[in-house]
């Protein structure tokens, strides 16, 4: 139970803030400073060895139902442990989260656990709440994609955004695939063999914890060395000198030995630049592009990067010296209106800062009660109204009677009619 409860909330009962994300979950309560509890997103079905995502949006609305029925009882029932019918949720959205998923959470938190009221926070824009500034180009680097998405004036400039699917996922997915290629196992009776002969396939847990343990990002002229020795077949291009090999314990009872070359190199395919000239680095400076002249400056020398491969040891540093490269590329250089860039260090790790915007902004109870969606509303009509969608603006009864939105809510959410 959450400590001090209704103290000074005016009895109210503190928020339950929940960012879901496709790989972890971040639950906890506004007004606290970090979530109470970081979960993976998955839940795991009778019979079934495999555990099963339940940010999907590729499956039938029934079977989506189903599973976040089962995770939303579980984040109550086995770790927030509070009654659902007593507190109000905020919901960490990312923007490019398809409606039928949140039309079906929704349905999942009112028909299910009859919740009093939902309020849908756009991530981008929670995240620069965490800093108190109203203008920042940020940039999302999860488990998915990376998102990029400007806000000026707690606006997001929805029509600059830019993604590429590049994140945790596809990290794992080169990263197993080069361990399988390249690497060694020693086991009890035997020495050096190759690794699918001992196991098929390595978890993606176990591929992940190898990630965060061993691999970094190359700084820029390292980096740029990796990439042209990987690309030159001739092999005229002499790659660096390598990080010592790493020996990591699997299964207990097996030593996989981890090339040098692979802690080093994984990471490079974030920067490297694919057929269409696209990068993590390039997918900001386009954004930008994107934005009007007269607001390019603030946001440039307002970068955020949240989402957890953004805390991958040496990402920022590289990350700002391919941005100080690329905008002396003509491409860019004739482009921008500006060349300083300067990146925030919000109060809390790069996967959590959407988070702490989303609770801080609910522990604001006037705010939060005239901007979220009640029970009875949804009961009435059956909808959620679309933050970005000016088609179908919320009826007035949305809101308390009297009550004017604050200016910044109503910009921000676009809701008015
Ligand atoms: N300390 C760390 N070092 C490196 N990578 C990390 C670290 N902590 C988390 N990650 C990676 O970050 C990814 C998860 O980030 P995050 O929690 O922001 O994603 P998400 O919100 O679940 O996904 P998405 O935003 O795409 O829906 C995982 O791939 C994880 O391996
Ligand atoms: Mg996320």
């Amino acid at each position: 139970m959450p400590l001090y409860e209704g103290l000074g909330s005016g009895g109210e009962k503190t928020a339950v803030v929940i960012d879901l994300g496709a790989a972890y979950t971040k639950c906890g309560f506004a007004g606290e400073t970090g979530p109470r509890f970081i979960i993976p997103s998955e839940i795991q079905k009778p019979g079934q060895q495999q555990s099963v995502k339940v940010v999907q949006y590729n499956i039938n609305t029934e079977e989506l139902y189903s599973n976040l029925k089962e995770f939303i009882h579980m984040l109550y029932f086995r770790h927030l442990l509070v009654n659902p019918r007593d507190r109000r949720v905020v919901i960490i959205e990312s923007i490019l989260c398809p409606s039928h998923f949140r039309e079906t959470l929704t349905k999942v938190f009112f028909k299910q656990f009859e919740v009093p009221s939902v309020l849908f926070a756009p991530s981008h824009l929670m995240s620069i709440m965490s800093l108190g500034i109203n203008s920042a180009l940020v940039m999302d680097c999860g488990y998915t994609e990376t998102l990029v998405l400007p806000v000026y004036e707690c606006i997001p400039v929805l029509s600059a955004w830019e993604a590429l699917p590049l994140g945790g996922k596809a990290i794992h997915k080169e990263l197993h695939t080069v361990l399988v290629e390249q690497c060694t196992v020693d086991s009890d009776s035997s020495t050096g063999q190759s690794l699918p002969t001992v196991i098929g396939s390595i978890p993606e847990e176990v591929v992940e914890d190898i990630k965060v343990r061993t691999c970094f990002v190359s700084d820029l002229q390292r980096g740029l060395k990796i990439q042209e020795a990987k690309f030159n077949l001739e092999g005229t291009a002499e790659r660096p000198t390598p990080p010592p090999d790493v020996d990591y314990p699997l299964d207990g009872e097996k030593i996989l030995h981890i090339k040098g070359q692979i802690r080093d190199s994984v990471m490079e395919m974030l920067f490297e630049q694919d057929n269409e000239e696209k990068s993590v680095a390039t997918l900001l400076l386009d954004a930008l592009v994107k934005c009007p002249i007269d607001t390019r400056k603030a946001l440039s020398e307002n970068l955020v990067i949240i989402g957890g491969t953004a805390m991958l040891p040496g990402f920022l540093h590289r990350l700002l010296a391919e941005i100080r490269l690329l905008v002396e590329k003509p491409k860019y250089r004739n482009a921008l209106a500006t060349k300083t860039f300067k990146i925030h260090s919000p109060p809390a790790k790069p996967n959590c800062t959407v988070w702490l915007g989303g609770a801080i902004f609910g522990a604001l109870q006037d705010i939060l009660g005239s901007r979220s969606v009640s029970r009875d509303h949804y009961n009435q009509t059956g909808r959620i109204p679309d933050w970005c969608c000016l088609s179908s603006p919320p009826p007035e009864s949305v809101y308390d009677a009297g009550k004017t939105p604050p200016p910044l809510m109503k910009r921000a959410f676009s809701t008015e009619k």
